[in-house]
C-alpha cells in the first residue's frame, strides 16, 4: 500500500500512534488497498467492560494516544446513572468507568449509543470508519455514507490516524447489489433481515410492496448484519444508491418465514438498535392502552440524546414500570444474564442474546412485546 512520507514517519515513532498505523497498514495490505484516505468520523464498538475485560483495559491504558477526528462510542455494560437498579455490581461499575475515562481522555464523545447517526448524521458519500454492524449498514445503505465493517480496534486506529485504508465499501463499484430479494408479504423488517442474512451471499437489493420507514430500514439492516456478513443493502425506489447500479439477475422470492423460537419470557426488551424518538412514541402509544403497570420486567434502551429530548414520554413509561435505560443495551450488559427467556422484536438481539448472554429468546413484534409485558396471560 502506498504511504506518504508523513504516514511513513508515523510508522517509525515506536509509540501508540505507530501501533495504530501498523494496524491500518496490515489491514490495507490484506485487502489490497491502494492508499489511506481521510475520514471525518470514527465510531468504536466493544466498549463494554464485559467485552474488553482486564487485558483490553491494560492494552488501552498503555496506548497513550488521542483521537484526530470526531469519535463516538458504542453502548457500555451499564446505564451510567442507574447501574445499581440494573443489578450491576460495584466492581464491574468501577472497571467500566475506568474504561470510559480512558476513551474520554483520548478525546471520544461518550455517546454510548449504537445509533450515532441520530447525533451526527453523515452526508452522502462521506468516508467513515465505523464498527458496530447495525450502524455500519445504516450508514452505507440508508445514508449513502461509506464505511467498511470495522472492528473496534481498527476503528480506534482510524480515529487516532484520521484515515482508513481505501478498499471494500469505500469504492463505488464494490457497493453494487449481487442478488434481488423480492418480498411478497408484509413481514416485519427485523425478522426478514434476521432470516435473510444467513441465506444470501453478497449484497441484496430488496423489492418491497410498500415504502419502509427509516426505523424499519434500521431494523432490517440490524437483522441482516447480525446473521450475515452484510454491510450494505439497497431498496428499490427508496435507498439513495439503488439506481446507481444494474439490477442483478440472481433473484430470490420471500413469501414465507419460518420462526423457531419457543420459551416463556420472564422479561421483555426493546431498543436493539437503540430506540429512535418515533419508536419511543410508538411504545408510549401502545402502553397508554393498558391500565396499571407492566407486570413483567420490561426494559427499553435508548441513547442519552433521545432520552433527553423525550423526557415526558420517558417519565410516563417509567410511571408504568417500563425501565428506560441509556448508555447500554440488553446484549452488551451482563445484567440480562439473570433472565431465563427474553422476548424482543430485534433480529440482532435474537442472534446475540443466546450467544453472548446465554439467555433464551422468543420473538414478538413491538406490539406483542408491549402486550406480553402488560397483559401476560
Ligand atoms: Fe445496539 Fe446493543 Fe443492539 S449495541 S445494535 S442495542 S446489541
Amino acid at each position: 500500500m502506498f504511504l506518504t512520507k508523513e504516514e511513513e514517519k508515523l510508522l517509525e515513532r515506536n509509540d501508540g500512534v505507530s501501533k495504530c498505523m501498523e494496524i491500518l497498514v496490515a489491514l490495507g495490505e490484506i485487502f489490497g488497498a491502494e492508499r489511506l484516505i481521510p475520514i471525518r468520523h470514527s465510531h468504536i464498538s466493544g466498549v463494554s467492560y464485559q467485552n474488553i475485560g482486564d487485558e483490553g483495559l491494560e492494552w488501552l491504558k498503555g496506548l497513550n494516544v488521542s483521537f484526530a477526528v470526531k469519535t463516538t462510542i458504542n453502548p457500555a455494560g451499564m446505564d451510567l446513572d442507574r447501574w445499581r437498579e440494573m443489578g450491576i455490581d460495584e466492581s464491574f461499575a468501577k472497571k467500566q468507568m475506568e474504561l470510559l475515562n480512558i476513551f474520554k481522555k483520548m478525546g471520544a464523545e461518550l455517546t454510548l449509543t449504537c445509533t450515532p447517526y441520530y447525533i451526527y448524521m453523515p452526508s452522502f458519500g462521506e468516508h467513515l470508519a465505523w464498527s458496530e454492524s447495525s450502524a455500519v449498514i445504516y450508514a452505507n445503505s440508508v445514508l449513502g455514507a461509506r464505511t467498511n465493517r470495522e472492528s473496534g480496534i481498527s476503528a480506534l486506529a482510524s480515529a487516532v490516524i484520521g484515515k482508513t485504508p481505501l478498499y471494500g465499501l469505500h469504492i463505488k463499484e464494490n457497493r453494487a447489489p449481487d442478488i434481488l430479494v423480492k418480498v411478497e408479504s408484509d413481514f416485519e423488517p427485523e425478522i426478514l433481515g434476521y432470516k435473510i442474512g444467513s441465506e444470501i451471499d453478497g449484497i441484496p437489493i430488496f423489492k418491497f410492496n410498500r415504502k419502509l420507514s427509516d426505523d424499519e430500514l434500521k431494523a432490517l439492516g440490524a437483522g441482516l448484519a447480525s446473521t450475515g456478513n452484510v454491510a450494505i443493502f439497497h431498496v428499490i425506489e427508496q435507498t439513495p444508491e439503488w439506481d446507481h447500479f444494474e439490477i442483478p439477475s440472481e433473484k430470490i422470492v420471500v413469501d414465507d418465514l419460518e420462526l423457531e423460537f419457543d420459551c416463556d419470557p420472564d422479561a421483555v426488551t426493546l431498543g436493539c438498535p437503540h430506540l429512535s424518538k418515533n419508536e419511543l412514541v410508538r411504545i408510549y402509544d401502545l402502553v397508554k392502552r393498558f391500565d396499571g403497570k407492566a407486570k413483567k420486567t420490561f426494559w427499553v434502551f435508548t441513547s442519552r440524546s433521545v432520552y433527553d429530548e423525550m423526557r415526558e414520554v420517558v417519565e410516563f413509561l417509567e410511571s408504568k414500570n417500563v425501565r428506560v435505560f441509556r448508555d447500554t443495551c440488553m446484549v452488551v450488559s451482563p445484567a440480562t444474564e439473570r433472565f431465563e427467556c427474553v422476548m424482543t422484536n430485534s433480529g440482532k438481539a435474537l442472534t446475540y442474546l443466546p450467544k453472548l448472554r446465554g439467555v433464551r429468546v422468543v420473538y414478538g413484534t413491538l406490539e406483542d412485546c408491549v402486550r406480553a409485558a402488560f397483559s401476560p396471560h
